[in-house]
């Protein structure tokens, strides 16, 4: 399809409202190259779309931001574990951070020889999932407590593979960001406080199939304050140098993950954002000689990925007005657990007008919404919307509730558009069941 010239970008460089030159006048969202529309058109609704183009640059911004140290990026993961997506990543150069055996078979699926550039995080690493990271040579494990210490201690003896550790420490730092997704106080259930890591570190030098090698920290994530970031590297940077006194050899910092993203209003200017984060981390590390892991997911993937659904109803009760859709907390669980925003645009501008108004899905539950009281041009029943900054922490939080099949994804290339995940059906959900 030909289109005009000036794109509107929504989130650069990849969602952007265009106008077709044939085909209607009226501004379509576009995803690349290709129209949002006929994704949903051909593959059906609720729909993950990300975008190939967006995750690359991203990537690149943050080795760009880093040139100045040597550093690895190991892409968390959690955020979006996409084989598809994965593969990108690694194809990309970057390695991966990952919180289960299950995530690690995914890395290995895609790259066979990602395991270099992997680091094991984590509370509850269990023996079989440490065995599977032993055999698969990975770059660290990031130790939480004393009794994992041991655990990994005595199978890297068993299995008599050498583990490279770091301590994740809890610097008692606040990340100003959302409860359940805070990580860096004593009270959470996270890391080891800095007072008691050296004794970790100690017990760890004496055991034969354990090599210390660095220092990890994670203090939690959509975190918009840098500050944050410094005063926790502060604190680790201390500590690297006592235990080098102490005599560790300490090669790495593994700084964790955690940079927000913008989910309300204009799209954020990434290049300034990452060079913010870039000088919050690397300020206090700078006299520390360390090789530097990075383990971001959101600002990877985030807002790559849009999910796509339809109105299926209007309705109001008394004057509250709904737009009941065909996705629903099933697909993307963010909006209820969180109370998370995100922003939700039509996929075709047509209204001028507004209307303030709830978007729910169709599950059973009242606390089954993905916007509240949003001001949203007005839409009709049919129509198709966009719920953006879906790439992390959308799918990967689906579950079947409702016995509703998880939605299909789509990843756009430039011009090209695939499938990397179908929609699963109610026969796929039923199989691993027995009557
Ligand atoms: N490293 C560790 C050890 C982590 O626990 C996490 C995220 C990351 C890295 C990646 O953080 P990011 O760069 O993505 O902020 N489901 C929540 C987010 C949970 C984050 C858990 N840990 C949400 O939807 O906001």
């Amino acid at each position: 399809m030909k289109r005009t010239a000036k794109p509107e970008f929504l989130r650069p460089p990849a969602f952007a409202y265009q106008c077709a030159v044939r085909g209607g006048a009226q501004p379509a969202l576009f995803c690349e190259s290709v129209a949002l529309e006929r994704l949903a058109a051909s593959h059906g609704t609720p729909l993950y779309v990300y975008s190939a183009a967006m995750i690359r640059e991203r990537i690149r911004a943050f080795a760009h931001a880093f040139r100045s140290v040597p550093h690895t990026l190991c892409y968390s993961v959690k955020a979006n574990s996409s084989l598809a997506i994965l593969r990108l990543i690694a194809r990309a150069g970057a390695g991966f951070d990952v919180v289960s055996g299950g995530e690690l078979e995914r890395v290995l699926r895609v790259d066979g020889h990602a395991a270099k550039r992997v680091v094991f995080s984590g509370v509850g690493k269990t023996v079989p999932e440490m065995e599977l990271a032993l055999r698969a040579g990975i770059l660290l494990f990031n130790i939480e407590s004393a009794s994992e210490l041991e655990a990994l201690a005595e199978t890297a003896a068993r299995v008599k593979r050498q583990a490279a550790i770091a301590v994740r420490v809890n610097p008692d730092v606040s990340a100003k960001t959302h409860p359940y997704i805070s990580t860096g106080l004593h009270e959470h259930k996270f890391g080891v406080p800095i007072p008691e890591a050296g004794t970790l570190y100690s017990k760890a030098a004496k055991q034969p199939y354990l090599r210390v090698a660095g220092v990890s920290v994670h203090i939690g994530s959509q975190i918009t304050d840098v500050s944050s970031f410094a005063a926790a590297l502060e604190r680790v940077a201390g500590l690297v140098r006592t235990l080098r006194t102490e005599g560790h050899d300490i090669r790495y910092v593994d700084a964790g993950g955690g940079l927000g993203i913008s989910y309300e209003g204009a799209a954020e200017n990434f290049a300034q954002r990452i060079s913010a984060y870039a000088r919050a981390v690397l300020k206090p590390l700078r006299r520390s000689n360390v090789h530097l892991l990075l383990e971001p997911g959101r600002s990877i993937v985030g807002p790559a990925g849009v999910l796509l659904t339809r109105v299926i109803y209007r309705k109001t009760n008394n004057s509250r007005r709904f737009l009941i859709v065909d996705a629903a907390m099933n697909d993307l669980l963010r909006p209820s657990l969180y109370r998370a925003y995100h922003e939700i645009v039509p996929v075709t501008r047509s209204a001028e007008d507004t209307e303030t108004t709830d978007v729910v899905g169709p599950i059973c539950e009242t606390g089954d919404f993905l916007a509240r009281d949003r001001e949203l041009p007005v839409v009709r029943e049919g129509d198709l919307l966009a719920i953006l900054d879906t790439g992390a922490y959308g799918a990967v939080l689906g579950s079947n509730y409702n016995t509703r099949g998880k939605p299909a994804e789509v990843l756009v290339d430039g011009a090209k558009a695939r499938v990397i995940r179908d929609r699963e059906s109610v026969r796929d959900q039923m199989r691993l069941e027995r009557l």
